[in-house]
């Protein structure tokens, strides 16, 4: 079988190497991967911005969806021919999130996803939606369920609220699609105008190219009458945390997954104590949220925005495609 290692940082490192077929351990299965998607993330491991002491060679990606070839021993919860999701944080499958969770995230410094097969803990796995295809269900398991933690894990997003969501990567597509689902009035910003015609016409009620019209916050205002948002899902991280805030109403969240601006940075912090806001950090959610966002999806009938889908060959160009920022929605690689 084949799959994507890198020996040394920076994506021309990714290389299609042979790899014996993975035999399950007891508690394993052995996922035949028909499509992984691409996060932002898989651009922070390669490059060595998220572990910088990563042990290599390392295999990327977090994301796949495919079919279940072979169970280890004392494996119950699925069989043979299941179609199934990865899910991101392994270990944690429900009740609060725990520090030493985070050891278990597939894509370093578990098991990537960049392979035609992977052996992965059965606990880590999530049945398809039904009537999703396997390129649809591998763009789920971190960018939905991240804007699911951030509209109904940190908050419960009622409908009438309003929601704000930065930018049209996968994570805030995904926030657009499940808060409009929710009921809610959905702001997004972007660099492009083509691309907030597009979320209009999923559903956005207010779009602002935060470009043209940097000091953006104050657009949002005008469009809550003065008095902000109930939730914004921050996707871009300590560059952009101050004008959230501005654009947050009194005792309103700001849930935070996003570090496109990096991981540290100015905070005006009289801004969180004058308005009583609450920042919610979020680590994706666990397995028991992914199975109710499922359900959710399954109910609302949400398919996932799919902005390409290359073939195996072309992870490399795939990754330079997300590098670049150009694209809408997910982008999804075809394990052939
Ligand atoms: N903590 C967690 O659990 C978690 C989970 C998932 C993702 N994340 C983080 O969340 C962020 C988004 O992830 P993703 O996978 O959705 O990324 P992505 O698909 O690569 O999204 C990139 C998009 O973000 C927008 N953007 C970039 N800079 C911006 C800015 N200054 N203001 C507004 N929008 C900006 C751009 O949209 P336009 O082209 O429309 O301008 C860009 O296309 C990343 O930092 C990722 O690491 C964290």
């Amino acid at each position: 079988m084949r799959r994507y290692e890198f020996d040394a940082f920076g994506l021309e490192n990714l290389k299609l190497v042979q790899r014996d077929v993975p035999t399950p351990a007891a508690g394993e299965v052995v996922l035949d991967v028909k499509a992984m998607s691409l996060n932002y993330r898989d651009l922070l491991v390669t490059r060595g911005l998220y572990n910088p002491k990563l042990e290599l060679p390392a295999v990327p990606l977090s994301d796949g969806a495919g079919s279940v070839s072979a169970v280890g021993e004392g494996v119950t919860r699925v069989k043979v021919g299941d179609r199934v999701m990865s899910h991101f944080i392994a270990g944690w499958i429900d009740g609060p999130f725990k520090l030493d969770h985070v050891a278990s995230t597939l894509g370093t410094p578990g098991p990537g996803l960049a392979a035609e097969q992977v052996a992965l803990p059965a606990d880590a796995v999530v049945p398809l939606p039904t009537g999703y295809s396997f390129a649809q269900a591998s763009t789920l398991p971190i960018a939905a369920l991240t804007a699911w933690s951030a509209l109904r894990t940190v908050t419960h997003v009622e409908p009438g609220q309003t929601v704000l969501t930065l930018g049209t990567g996968g994570v805030s597509i995904f926030a657009l699609q499940l808060a409009k689902a929710m009921g809610a009035r959905v702001i997004i910003t972007s660099s492009s105008d083509e691309k907030l015609a597009r979320c209009r016409q999923f559903g956005a009620d207010h779009t602002i190219n935060y470009r043209a019209n940097p000091k953006w916050e104050r657009q949002v205002l005008e469009y809550t009458g003065g008095a902000g948002v109930d939730v914004v899902v921050e996707t871009v991280g300590p560059g952009t945390l101050d004008q959230s805030m501005k654009s947050t109403r009194a005792e309103g969240t700001i849930a935070l997954p996003g570090a496109l601006t990096g991981g540290e940075g100015h905070v005006t912090t009289r801004l969180i104590l004058m308005r009583r806001l609450h920042i919610a950090g979020i680590m994706v959610d666990c397995r028991r949220a992914f199975e109710n966002m499922v359900a959710f999806i399954e109910q609302h009938k949400i398919k996932p925005v799919i902005h390409q889908e290359f073939p195996f060959a072309d992870l490399p160009i795939a990754m330079n495609l997300m590098a670049s920022g150009s694209h809408f929605g997910k982008i999804v690689v075809n394990a052939k």
